[in-house]
């Protein structure tokens, strides 16, 4: 093999190593825009019961004159929370437990829940960030 034949030979292996960079790339970029879009639900405000309400994704804590959005996330390793037992959230996996404004009051986790921004607009309310 001489000097250019050489080179050439590289610049097609780096080629065919490139493509599928490029292209994993791509499809990674399509799926994180995707995965913006759908990080936001919107509600009736009237649906949200009173107390602590479990929402597929997110927790909502509501009383008389305060809504609050927690993710339904865990913050150990990330199992979804969905019971509670009077004012402390508990996740099944591990058994860390959280108070209504995420903060925890049991390990293993060692960080709070993520609390959700929202905006209310009327009768219809839309929690970010799930
Ligand atoms: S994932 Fe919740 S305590 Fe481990």
């Amino acid at each position: 093999m001489n000097a250019v034949s050489r080179r050439k030979f590289f610049k097609s292996i780096l080629v065919l190593l490139t493509v599928p960079f490029t292209w994993l790339a791509y499809l990674n970029s399509k799926q994180t825009s995707e995965n913006a879009v759908s990080s936001k639900i919107t509600i009736l405000y009237d649906a949200i019961p009173m107390g602590i309400s479990f929402h597929d994704k997110f927790i909502a804590v509501k009383d008389q004159t305060s809504i609050k959005f927690f993710s339904a996330k865990c913050s150990h390793l990330g199992c979804t929370i969905k019971n509670n037992i009077g004012d402390e959230l508990i996740c099944p996996c591990h058994g860390s437990r959280f108070d209504i404004i995420g903060n925890v009051l049991n390990g293993p986790a060692q960080k709070p829940l993520q609390q959700l921004n929202f905006k209310k607009n009327k009768s219809e309310i839309t929690v970010y960030g799930l």
